[in-house]
């Protein structure tokens, strides 16, 4: 099973836009999604039509529980009105846990742990963070095979990546084990517009390595989605927006295949190789391994 948060620090990037609509595009896959609602204000779980009063256990729930098995895990998850996408809701009570779980050795890697249990029922979970350093953002973080980062085209947003990317390398020397895989996500992006265009140019010049090659362009129509409780996919999946959103999901799961082979189920892997765009990536492989190999059979 792949994990991929969607972090920021900055609030308003499109944070829980991103986890909906790439949910949706998995789901219409066919793939398994886990989703989870890491923030206190439940953006996502109103964003899928669930009210938390509605619902018996939530992920406090899941971070509170005396011991983590399988069955326990399985009672907080809740299936959604889409086939093959679940969701582990929030509630406001989350916002308490850095005080409930403050000065307990290992609290960073309780998602790490209860998501390993259900690791087998889902191809992709997909978590949405809140836009604060803390518990919930330290244990989505530290789970994940890769971090999205999503960055709104206008120079505050730009501060706030400057931020994510610091608490990127805290977490590299607090653990050297720590794997952060991120890819930055320009969001909202309007080429009509300076600032678009000027923040584009500085995020080349200066995270060009982490930086998603596309952009996810303004659409008004995510906007709606969200009033109608469901991912842009199933409103509109031809619609700029939701194509967009297709695009970064076939490019980030290449990068997977590369990085997480382990973690890739089948199913998520044949989404890639049966893109066109892969058989480009694979001869662009073919190339690098061939000038290796030249190198090394060289007299
Ligand atoms: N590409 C886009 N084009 C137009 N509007 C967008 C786009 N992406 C997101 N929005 C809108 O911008 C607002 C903020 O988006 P979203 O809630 O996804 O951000 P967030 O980072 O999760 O915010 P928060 O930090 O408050 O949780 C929402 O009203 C959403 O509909
Ligand atoms: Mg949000």
């Amino acid at each position: 099973m792949l994990v991929w948060a969607i972090a920021s620090q900055k609030g308003g990037v499109g944070k829980t836009t991103t986890v909906a609509s790439l949910a949706g595009w998995f789901q219409k896959e066919n793939l398994k999604v886990l989703i989870i609602d890491t923030d206190p204000h439940a953006s996502l779980t109103s964003y899928l039509g669930f009210d938390y009063n509605g619902i018996d256990k939530s992920l406090f729930d899941l971070y509170t529980m005396e011991e983590l098995t399988y069955d326990n895990v399985k009672s907080c998850i809740t299936h959604t009105n889409f086939p093959n996408l679940d969701i582990i809701v929030s509630s406001m009570t989350l916002a308490t846990i850095d005080r409930k779980l403050s000065g307990r050795a290992g609290v960073g890697r309780i998602l790490t742990h209860a998501l390993s249990l259900v690791e087998d029922d889902y191809d992709i979970a997909l978590i949405d963070c809140p836009p604060v350093l803390g518990a919930l953002m330290v244990n989505a973080l530290v789970a994940s095979s890769s971090i999205l980062v999503p960055t709104q085209t206008e120079f505050l947003s730009l501060k706030g990546l400057e931020g994510m990317v610091r608490t990127f390398a805290v977490m590299k020397k607090a653990d050297e084990q720590c794997n952060i895989n991120y890819t930055i996500i320009p969001t909202m992006y309007d080429k009509r517009t300076k600032a678009s265009r000027t923040s584009l140019d500085f995020l080349i010049a200066h995270y060009k390595d982490n930086l998603w090659k596309s952009q996810i362009p303004v659409d008004t129509l995510f906007r709606e989605s969200s009033q109608r409780g469901m991912p842009i996919t199933m409103l509109d999946e031809k619609c700029r927006g939701a194509q967009a959103y297709r695009k970064l999901m076939i490019d980030q799961l290449g990068i997977e295949l590369k990085n997480n082979k382990d973690k890739i189920t089948p199913n998520a892997a044949a989404i890639v190789s049966l893109e066109p765009e892969s058989a480009h990536r694979e001869s662009d492989d073919i190339d690098l391994v061939a000038d290796d190999m030249g190198t090394m059979l060289k007299d």
